[in-house]
This record gives C-alpha cells, sequence and structure tokens, in this order.
C-alpha cells in the first residue's frame, strides 16, 4: 500500500488501553482524520491537552477561490469532529464538546473534555465507528436499485435531531430537472473562472502520487495515463461541457439526492452541519450506499438563491448530495496524524 494510504490501516486493536489519557485523544484523532474535506485539504489541527482536545480550523489549508469564507473548510472540521466523538463513545468516553468556547478565536471550533470513562456505547454509535475506515467518496454511477423509505429514516435519523439541520430529499421530478441544471450551469461557471481552475488544479494529482493530501485522479474515475496530465487538462481546457454532461448522467442514474440545510448561515452552522454530514455519510456506507456532492449551485453565488427558491426553503443548503447503492471505491490520501496534533 503506498504511504499516503498508511492512516487507512488503523485498527481498534491498537487502542492504547493502558496509556494516557494524551496518547488515547491521539489515537481518536486517527479517526478523525479519515472524515472527508473540500479538496481533501484536511484543514483541521488538533491540540491535545491532559484532560482535554482543541479542534482548530487549519486556514492554511482554506480554498480561498471555491469556498472564499471558508464555510466548506468548516463544514470539514464538523465531519472530523464526529469521527473524533463517535471514536470516544466507542472506547467508553463519554465526550463533553464546548462549540466556539473563545469569543476571540474563531479558529478554536471545539473543546472536547472527557465527561465519564464508563460510557456504555449504543447500537449506533458501535455502527458508526464501524464504518468509518470504509467511507468513501464514490463519484462513479451507481445502481439502479432504490433507497426505500425505511433505509432512507436510518439515514434521517444519523443526520442528527437537531432541527436547525435538516436533511432534505429532493422528490419531485421537476425540481430534479431543475436543480440538474443550476448544477450544470454551475460546471459551466466554473470551467470559465480560471481562478478556480488553477485552484482545483493545485489539488488533483496524478494517481501514483505520493501527496498526502488533495484528489487523486483516480477518485475521479480516471486511468493512470489520463490522470497523469489531469492537472494540465483542468488548468488549461474548457471542461465545463463534458462535466455538465457527466453529473446529469450521474444524477439521472442516483436514486437519491438530497441537501443538507442549517436553518443559519453562521460558522457554528456549518461545523454542525459537518457533523450531522459525517453521521448521514456514516450510516449510508453501513447500510452499502455511496454518496458524492455536486455544490456547485452553493458554490456560484449567482445560483445559491436560485437553487434556494426552486427548493422553496428558508434555510440554507449547505451541501448536494446524491446517494445510491455503489461499489466500494479506493481511498484517498491522508496526512499522518503527527502531522495535525500539536500536544498542549
Ligand atoms: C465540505 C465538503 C465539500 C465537498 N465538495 C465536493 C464537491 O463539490 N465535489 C466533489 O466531487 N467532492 C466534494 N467533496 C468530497 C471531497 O473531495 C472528499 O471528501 C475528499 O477528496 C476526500 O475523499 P474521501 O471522501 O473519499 O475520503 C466535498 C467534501 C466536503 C467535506
Amino acid at each position: 500500500m503506498r504511504n499516503n494510504l498508511n492512516a487507512w490501516t488503523v485498527s481498534e486493536n491498537h487502542f492504547p488501553s493502558f496509556g494516557s489519557i494524551k496518547e488515547k485523544f491521539k489515537f481518536f484523532v486517527r479517526y478523525a482524520i479519515l472524515a472527508p474535506s473540500g479538496h481533501n485539504t484536511q484543514p483541521w489541527i488538533f491540540e491535545v491537552h491532559e484532560e482535554s482536545l482543541n479542534l482548530y480550523a487549519d486556514r492554511t489549508r482554506a480554498l480561498p477561490v471555491i469556498d472564499p469564507d471558508d464555510r466548506e473548510l468548516i463544514i470539514s472540521c464538523g465531519a472530523a469532529l464526529t469521527n473524533l466523538l463517535v471514536t470516544m463513545k466507542y472506547f467508553g468516553f463519554e465526550p463533553e464538546v464546548t462549540y466556539f468556547p473563545e469569543e476571540t478565536d474563531n479558529d478554536l471550533l471545539a473543546t472536547v473534555k472527557v465527561k465519564t470513562r464508563d460510557y456504555q456505547p449504543s447500537d449506533d454509535d458501535k455502527i458508526f465507528f464501524k464504518a468509518i475506515p470504509n467511507r468513501r467518496t464514490n463519484r462513479l454511477p451507481y445502481a439502479e436499485e432504490i433507497i426505500d423509505e425505511i433505509t432512507f429514516s436510518k439515514l434521517n435519523n444519523a443526520a442528527g435531531s437537531d432541527p436547525e439541520i435538516r436533511f432534505l430529499k429532493i422528490d419531485s421530478k421537476e425540481t430534479r430537472e431543475e436543480m440538474t441544471k443550476l448544477i450544470e450551469q454551475g460546471d459551466r461557471m466554473q470551467s470559465q473562472n480560471k481562478s478556480f481552475c488553477r485552484e482545483l488544479a493545485q489539488w488533483v494529482h496524478p494517481n501514483r502520487t505520493s501527496s498526502k493530501d488533495g484528489i487523486p485522479g483516480y477518485a475521479f474515475g480516471m486511468g493512470d495515463l489520463i490522470s497523469f496530465g489531469s492537472p494540465f487538462f483542468i488548468g488549461n481546457l474548457n471542461w465545463g461541457d463534458i462535466q455538465a454532461g457527466r453529473d446529469r448522467n450521474l444524477i439521472k442514474g442516483s436514486p437519491l439526492l438530497a441537501v443538507l440545510e442549517s436553518k443559519n448561515n453562521k460558522p457554528l452552522d456549518w461545523l454542525k452541519t459537518g457533523m450531522s454530514l459525517s453521521g448521514l455519510l456514516l450510516r449510508a456506507s453501513w447500510e452499502g450506499i455511496s454518496a458524492s456532492y455536486l455544490n456547485q449551485p452553493l458554490e456560484v453565488p449567482e445560483l445559491f438563491d436560485k437553487l434556494r427558491e426552486l427548493i422553496k426553503t428558508n434555510y440554507y443548503p449547505q451541501m448536494i448530495i446524491r446517494l445510491g447503492y455503489g461499489k466500494q471505491v479506493k481511498a484517498t490520501p491522508r496526512r499522518d496524524v503527527e502531522d495535525v496534533i500539536k500536544l498542549g
């Protein structure tokens, strides 16, 4: 296995039962870093103290063109936070979380303390934990098999019970079609934006990359040879029409199209959206369901209000997700745990 995929070999057998709480936190972080992140930037830092852990946004890994407000950056950190909390619970550590504990520090997203050490994990906790190393973003086509109502409600429950975060299924054929058009429009607009292309090209790598972040071409279904030229194509060719056609087909073949949305649109809402996203994806993965994202209308400001109008929501759409039954795909690289941990 390539070095940059080592993070995925983590196993519960490695839990340092007799280690200090610091060593245990470090182990929990091994699962946190398997979370998804925009362009696989992994924009998080975990500061481990004697009895607590601070989660910081690493804004040096920001994507100023696609994500100028660090909205997706904080969603990514929220996903990592859920993985961390799920892992703590699995090992009997009941977490206590304080969000944005310091008014003057916007980078400090959460502080996690251990409330009790004899927590009994629920069946859901166990499912979520076991799913962490198998979750992937799957951008390939899915099978026609539908996601039934019972399974949908499991996903909905996994997205959490916070009434300020909603998982919205796009059922109507007309709305799906109009949403597809917005996504296609987003593809074309993004491909015509040179800064967008330059930024993306920096994070897309050939399949044989040794880079520990970013997206190898195989995650887009590219063979080795094509992937070699992918940063060049993205940076120099007009790929908008190709991507738009591809996305249309992917949506057409996806049994479920959904939006994750929040009541408000501030950093805390983004963090909670990310937490909800990870729960949803872990449950989906456990059920054998794949997911990928079609966030273009949320990333192109001109399309954002059109999307809200289309789905008739007074909430703020944060993620557009397609789900369906797909084959397991290869994991993407991760940085080493040592690269994201600061000892406090
Ligand atoms: C907030 C956020 C936004 C994302 N947006 C997109 C997107 O618009 N298109 C896409 O193909 N993948 C998107 N992704 C998926 C990431 O590229 C993916 O998580 C990352 O490459 C790591 O791969 P993995 O999920 O398979 O571990 C997004 C992920 C997150 C957390």
